[in-house]
């Protein structure tokens, strides 16, 4: 594997994600720059988007870059039985680095086999979203002030939410105390909670959103229940709807606490929440674009702290 690839969370140590961290803050202060000149970067999204693909295609334009890709794999030669290996085989004979978005788990990993190009992985299935889970990072940062010690509820689809995935094996550097909060259906994966038992890291599941908990979080993150994993559609129906958060819900809440969601909402979060100051996650996904320019830049070898 190229070694600036971006693939999975877990391979990046404490000090790489805290390098990338301030990478992101940089980013936020100095958002425009030629860095990228002259750098094409190719976004191919087989699996539908709107933050991701926007906010990498954001970065690169802020940076001076070029885009080529696709937003819908239907309009690439994939319609007409290209294999992922042509594909990525293909597009690196034209472009600097690939950012790619698959439903299948472990598409990114096997990209990176196929090609010399750093592959960025936009999210592979249920597996992992790791540069969601840097932005995520960077706004825990910058509305606690500290990444440890942190107590941190998850709710509603952990089962196929990548996005808590990541998160999980990020904050594990961080002493965290989690909440689980989901129906027995969509609980947690084993792999995870080993994972906690394994690092010693607190954690406690539920499966009701009770004030309790609700008051006891430095970050509630809300979770959309994930249609498109279903094979049954009737258990999508049955538990889609489980877990809404109303305004009301945090009136005893910490008033240092904040509310994250990776986006898109369905009903996760009641519009009643959008106007409380403890509401983050517009706010939340405009970090996308600094932490998605901070994983171009390492992944090209381009570091903008020393320029
Ligand atoms: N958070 C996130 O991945 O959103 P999109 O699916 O719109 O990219």
């Amino acid at each position: 594997m190229n070694s600036r690839s971006f693939v999975a969370i877990g391979d990046l140590n404490k000090q790489e994600l805290l390098d990338l961290l301030e990478r992101t803050r940089y980013f936020e202060e100095h958002p425009n720059s030629r860095l990228l000149d002259s750098r094409v970067v190719a976004t191919l999204f087989f699996e539908p988007s709107t933050r991701t693909r926007l906010s990498f295609e954001t970065a690169v334009n802020r940076l001076g870059g070029r885009v080529i890709g696709f937003s819908d794999a239907s309009t690439s030669s994939t319609s007409k039985g290209e294999t992922l290996k042509d594909t990525i085989k293909m597009v690196s004979n034209y472009a600097d680095i690939i950012v790619m978005r698959h439903f299948l788990e472990g598409a990114a990993q096997y990209a990176t086999e196929v090609t010399e190009v750093p592959i960025v992985n936009a999210g592979d299935g249920a597996n992992q979203h790791p540069s969601q889970t840097l932005l995520d990072l960077y706004s825990i940062l910058k509305t606690q002030g500290r990444l440890d010690g942190l107590t941190i509820t998850m709710v509603g689809d952990l089962k196929y939410g990548r996005t808590v995935h990541s998160l999980i094996m990020a904050m594990r550097h961080f002493k965290p105390v989690f909440n689980f909060v989901s129906c027995p259906e969509l609980r947690m994966p084993e792999e995870y909670i080993k994972l906690c038992r394994r690092e010693g890291i607190e954690f406690h599941e539920y499966t009701e959103f009770s004030q309790e908990v609700i008051d006891a979080s430095d970050i509630i993150y809300m979770t959309r229940v994930q249609r498109e994993r279903f094979s049954d559609i009737m258990e999508y129906e049955r538990v889609k709807n489980l877990y809404t958060l109303h305004n009301s819900m945090l009136a005893t809440s910490k008033p240092t606490v904040r509310i994250l969601h990776p986006l898109p909402r369905v009903n996760e979060i009641n519009i009643d929440v959008d106007e409380n100051p403890k509401a983050y996650y517009f706010e939340q996904a405009r970090n996308g674009v600094f932490a998605r320019q901070a994983i171009l830049t390492r992944a090209l070898g381009i570091n903008p702290l020393s320029k």
